[in-house]
């Protein structure tokens, strides 16, 4: 299917999603969000894609939710069309792993979009924000909760109340990314990651993946008893005993995903 919105190649295993409204900085209005959550569902059906890289441009991963679509909206068309929850929930229910590689700006929106990946490769420019109350509204798309789990609840409302930016170096020392880059790295950066994920076993990628968010709801005991249960159920797959046999004879292991 053809985008207006998103730029996407598949190689190697991966799916690289370019969010693509550049004279709005990638501003997530209706069409691209749309676009999104059809771009994933298709790459969620087709089994030769292991992973999604999800970015931007340089100057800007997103700079928010589109403002000039969102300004003239009442409530009733805000709640009727349950706005953003299409699109987040599309990407809350995917089961394969997304990367975000973020440059620039990740504002408003942009920022909850990134959190909503799995983990975030940060270029050394990037900048993370969740400036809505400067425009009299608040996050939207989830960001007062993730960011509040990811960086604390003192940084999270520093960022909410005053709308102070967070640069890369501080949002890796907060935990919100999982590594920096140099910009003209950045996609090459999360492409390997992506990469070496697709040549894992796809169905031990999604459990550990299940496994890890499943920290986010629950208690300690609880999760590690899905955890524990989760772990004993991959010895009912193939690629449990592909992976075992692999490292036993030295040798690359060749998952099949049954
Ligand atoms: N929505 C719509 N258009 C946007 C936009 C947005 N979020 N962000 C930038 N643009 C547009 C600008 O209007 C401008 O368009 P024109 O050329 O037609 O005027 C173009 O992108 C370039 O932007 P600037 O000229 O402002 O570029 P800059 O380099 O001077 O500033 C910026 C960059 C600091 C990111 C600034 O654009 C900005 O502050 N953007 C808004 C950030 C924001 O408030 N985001 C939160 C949105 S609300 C939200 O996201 C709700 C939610 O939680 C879901």
């Amino acid at each position: 299917m053809a985008y207006e919105t998103l730029l996407i190649e598949h190689a190697d295993g991966v799916a690289l999603i370019r969010l693509n409204r550049p004279k709005a900085l990638n501003a997530l209005n209706s069409e691209l969000l749309g676009e999104l959550a059809a771009a994933l569902a298709e790459i969620e059906a087709d089994d030769s894609l292991g992973c999604v890289v999800l970015t931007g441009s340089d100057r800007a991963f997103a700079a928010g939710a589109d403002i000039k679509e969102m300004s003239d909206k009442s409530y009733a068309q805000m709640f009727r069309m349950n706005f953003f929850a299409k699109a987040a929930q599309a990407i809350e229910g995917f089961r394969k792993p997304i990367i975000a590689a973020v440059a620039g700006y990740a504002l408003g929106g942009g920022c909850e979009l990134a959190m909503l990946c799995d983990f975030i490769i940060a270029g050394e420019n990037a900048k993370f924000g969740q400036p809505e109350i400067n425009l009299g509204v608040s996050p939207g798309i989830g960001g007062s909760q993730r960011l509040t789990r990811f960086v604390g609840k003192s940084k999270a409302m520093d960022m909410v109340l005053t709308a102070r930016q967070m640069d890369a170096a501080e949002a890796e020392r907060s935990g919100l990314v999982s590594r920096v880059v140099a910009v003209d790295k950045l996609v090459d950066e999360a492409l390997s990651a992506a990469r070496k994920i697709a040549s894992l076993s796809p169905l031990a990628v999604m459990v550990n993946k299940e496994m890890v968010n499943q920290a986010y709801e629950t208690t300690l005991s609880a999760g590690v008893l899905f955890e524990r249960r989760l772990f004993h159920s991959l010895f009912a797959f193939d690629d449990q005993k592909e992976g075992m046999a692999a490292f036993i004879d030295k040798r690359p292991a060749d998952f099949k995903g049954s």
